[in-house]
């Protein structure tokens, strides 16, 4: 990496200062909480040393970042000197993440944006984050046993963010910062159409919502108590989720986990999301992918609340109804729905993995 911006052996800076940290951050109070937490980990043995703007550019690149925001990224890449606020919070993020390399549990509200006063270098910062562990999260991937071509589609949702950010704000950024935080400690891959990320029943905000309670799971037996190892499955957006391509992603999914996570027993895996709200079947045909997908699943009873979801991943806007336009026949069913005062559903449900593979 001829073009690498070294950064070892640093003396303490004057700009470590953590009060001159949060003013040049621009953080409030709840930021400065979070920064304050960061600071508590060491740092690793090894030091960050971001990729140069060549390599950075041909890592965005191959990570699908459209090419304006690869743009950005590069050309705010933050330097210890240059940079020194958003350079140690890239330190202390990295810090943390190297710190829950392979386990789950992380909290969400951990990686807020950062405020938009900060303007482009500040909306580029998780772009900088992938870059500032890239290396870390590869060589994790080679140790764990993940292959190549599942390791660079693992890493590649970053683009989809960046795209979903882009079209929905314009500007460079990724749309849920603590989502790429599973891939990164590489805890979550991407198998073919469908991502898979594991965890224990129960346990931290990976785990599903609703659950049986703890006598119905116990009664389902090994594989569904809380505790238990399963997978969670996730439908990143982009091509038609065709049953065919579930069911190779599932088999290869069923083998690679137990080689790259073994755990004693892992039974099932689970799914929760609004494209199990059951309602579905009801508004779209009998050729609907959705619905097909609905139907390897056995359901939780229960559900929450989805009509944030559904106008997240249907229309990726919160206009008010009458402002949004259907293209497609499940935008018509869903807007004739929510006019008529229905609402979605999130749902859970469960697929057993040894029918998969
Ligand atoms: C999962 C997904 C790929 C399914 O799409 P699909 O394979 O086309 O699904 P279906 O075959 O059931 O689609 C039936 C109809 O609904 C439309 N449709 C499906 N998902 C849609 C979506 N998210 N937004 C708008 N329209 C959608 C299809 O275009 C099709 O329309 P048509 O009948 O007018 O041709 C799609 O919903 C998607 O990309 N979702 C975003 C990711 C997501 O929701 N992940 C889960 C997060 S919890």
């Amino acid at each position: 990496m001829s073009d690498a911006v070294p950064t070892q052996a640093r003396a303490p800076r004057l700009g470590e200062h953590l009060d001159q940290i949060r003013a040049g951050l621009h953080l409030d109070a709840t930021g400065a909480a979070w920064l304050s937490e960061l600071a508590s980990f060491p740092l690793p043995v090894t030091p960050l040393v971001l990729p140069g703007p060549r390599r950075s550019a041909e890592i965005l690149e191959r990570l699908a970042c459209p090419p304006e925001a690869v743009a950005d990224a590069v050309a705010t890449l933050p330097g210890p000197e240059r940079d020194p606020e958003r350079f140690f919070l890239l330190e202390r993020c990295r810090a943390r993440l190297l710190a829950g390399m392979g386990q789950p549990g992380l909290a969400r509200g951990a990686w807020p944006q950062l405020p938009k006063s900060l303007g482009v270098p500040g909306g580029c910062f998780y772009l900088h984050l992938v870059l500032a562990l890239f290396e870390d999260v590869r060589a994790e991937h080679r140790r764990l046993g993940v292959p190549d071509d599942v390791s660079w589609a693992t890493l590649a949702d970053l683009g989809r963010h960046v795209a979903i950010q882009r079209a929905s704000t314009g500007r460079t950024g990724v749309d849920e910062p603590w989502w790429m935080t599973l891939h990164l400690r590489a805890i979550l891959i991407e198998v073919g159409r469908l991502q898979y990320s594991t965890f224990r029943l129960g346990e931290g905000p990976e785990s599903p919502l609703p659950w049986y309670d703890d006598a119905a799971a116990e009664r389902l037996g090994e594989g569904l108590r809380p505790g238990d190892a399963t997978l969670g499955i996730h439908i990143p957006a982009g091509e038609p989720l065709s049953p065919a391509a579930c069911a190779q992603s599932l088999a290869r999914a069923g083998e690679l986990s137990a080689a790259i996570w073994p755990v004693a027993t892992r039974r099932v895996a689970t799914c929760c999301s609004w494209l199990l709200d059951d309602q579905l079947a009801g508004m779209l045909g009998p050729s609907s992918n959705i619905v097909a997908f609905q139907q390897r699943f056995v359901l939780v009873p229960g559900a929450v609340e989805g009509d944030h979801d559904v106008r997240t991943f249907v229309f990726r806007s919160m206009a008010p109804l009458d402002q949004l336009s259907a293209t497609t026949s499940l935008q018509r069913a869903v807007l004739t729905h929510l006019r008529a005062g229905g609402h979605f559903l999130r749902r859970t449900g469960w697929v057993a993995l040894d029918e998969e593979a």
